[in-house]
């Protein structure tokens, strides 16, 4: 940051302080998570000087000698890591690699089931208040009351009503393995083609922790960021049936020249993300995140489905007489980070909510484990607790002292690279 410093003090004055703020506060965001320094210098390196419209070898400019190799890298990573025909590294991040797979296969006004919103789909499967909501009809399925889990009869009753052109599984606040061969079958049943967005699970499939979606679905969309742990941006893995279709639905359907510092990250993530080291990693955020919700199961807070299969739960905050809002606040006061979330049959508006996610990829690259996860149970189940009459101070230090045990890119102690 030192030329950052001289040019622009300001700038990186808040970069600074922003450093300071991962440092000293514990991030349970579901969606979060710390990129060692490899991918930093990598999306700060000087590919962010190159214009390379095309792909490898098909080109829009000259001298694309080396960053053909770089793309060529990174899609050949990618094809061997989730055991794909083909693969495109060039979505800016993962709703762009929605739309564009969208584009590929199905036109405006076709029908797209997606999982509601509420029940923990995401924005870009048909929502109306994103453009695929627009373009295309939204049909949404959710999860059972009884076990807030998907009911895939009840997914098959849905698809059989509306017949839609695409059927989309994944999301971001569903804490459970979803079944994809099962949502193969509904899809084949009603003619639908297959999308997953594994954008929250992908570092947990690349690890051989939750099933694979690859051998089930016709296109499988992805961040590299949040388990992945690695680059900002998106990637789409195909069959090479599709393998041109989507490419075209990238360039020049929906955006112009890839960021290839980006391109670069992402041929680094998914190269440690074939390591042993990225598997026990993943295998940890995993136990943690079971570890933490019976945790605060046990102390009284109500998880959603009762549990977690993968990265990330929902709390519960009724019985706590709590708003999701309420509790975002009271957390972040204590230097706790998570986000207010619906949870499912909600009755509340997004903006206030009854519940919390939460997320343990973040803390598990800290290098935080059981012992860890029982004190930050213990906190924040008391600080939620206390509610609104709580004195931050005693919880804050806490806090401090448990992330001061686990520094982020602070010398002497390097933060570790897998
Ligand atoms: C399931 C899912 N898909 C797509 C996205 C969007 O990714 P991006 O913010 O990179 O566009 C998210 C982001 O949280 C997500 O959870």
């Amino acid at each position: 940051m030192k030329k950052l410093a001289s040019v622009d003090p300001e700038a990186a004055s808040l970069v600074e302080a922003e450093l300071s703020r991962q440092n000293n506060n514990l991030e349970l965001i579901a969606s979060e998570n710390f990129v060692c320094e490899a991918i930093l210098e990598a999306q700060g390196s000087i590919l962010t000087n190159k214009y390379a419209e095309g792909y490898p070898g098909k080109r829009y400019h000259g001298g694309c000698e080396h960053i053909d190799k770089i793309e060529e890298l990174a899609i050949k990573r990618a094809c061997d890591l989730f055991g794909a025909e083909h693969a495109n590294v060039q979505p800016h991040s993962g709703v762009n690699a929605n739309l564009a797979a969208y584009m590929a296969l199905i036109s405006p006004g076709d029908t797209i089931l997606g999982m509601l919103l509420q029940h923990g789909g995401h924005l870009s499967h048909g929502s109306k208040a994103s453009i695929t909501g627009n373009f295309y009809g939204g049909v949404f399925y959710g999860v059972s009351p009884d076990t807030e889990m998907i009911d895939y009869d009840e997914v098959e009753e849905i698809a059989k009503k509306h017949r839609p052109r695409l059927i989309v599984a994944g999301g971001s606040a569903y804490p459970r393995q979803i079944d994809f061969a099962r949502f193969r079958e509904i899809a084949d049943l009603v003619g639908a083609f297959f999308l997953v967005d594994m954008a929250h699970i992908a570092g947990l499939i690349a690890a051989g922790l939750h099933s694979s979606p690859v051998p089930h679905a016709d296109v499988v969309t992805s961040t590299t960021t949040k388990t992945m742990r690695g680059a900002r941006g998106g990637f789409i893995l195909s069959g090479k049936k599709l393998a041109s279709a989507i490419d075209r639905a990238i360039f020049p359907g929906t955006q112009g020249g890839p960021i290839l510092q980006n391109v670069l990250a992402k041929a680094v993530t998914f190269r440690m993300a074939m390591t042993p080291a990225f598997r026990k990693y993943q295998s940890q955020v995993k136990i943690n995140a079971a570890f933490l919700a019976d945790r605060l199961q046990e102390k009284g807070l109500r998880i959603v489905s009762g549990g977690t299969d993968n990265h990330l739960m929902l709390v519960d905050l009724q019985s706590a007489d709590l708003t999701g809002q309420k509790a975002e606040e009271i957390l972040d006061s204590i230097g706790i980070t998570v986000n207010k979330n619906l949870i499912p049959f909600d009755t509340r508006p997004p903006t206030v909510t009854s519940g919390i996610r939460i997320g343990t990829a973040a803390i598990t690259s800290r290098g935080m484990k059981e012992r860890e996860i029982e004190e930050i149970a213990t906190i924040i189940f008391s600080a939620l607790q206390e509610g609104t009459s709580l004195d931050p101070a005693p919880y804050r230090r806490k806090v401090n002292d448990l992330c001061q045990q686990f520094p982020l890119y602070l010398d002497p102690l390097e933060f570790a690279c897998l």
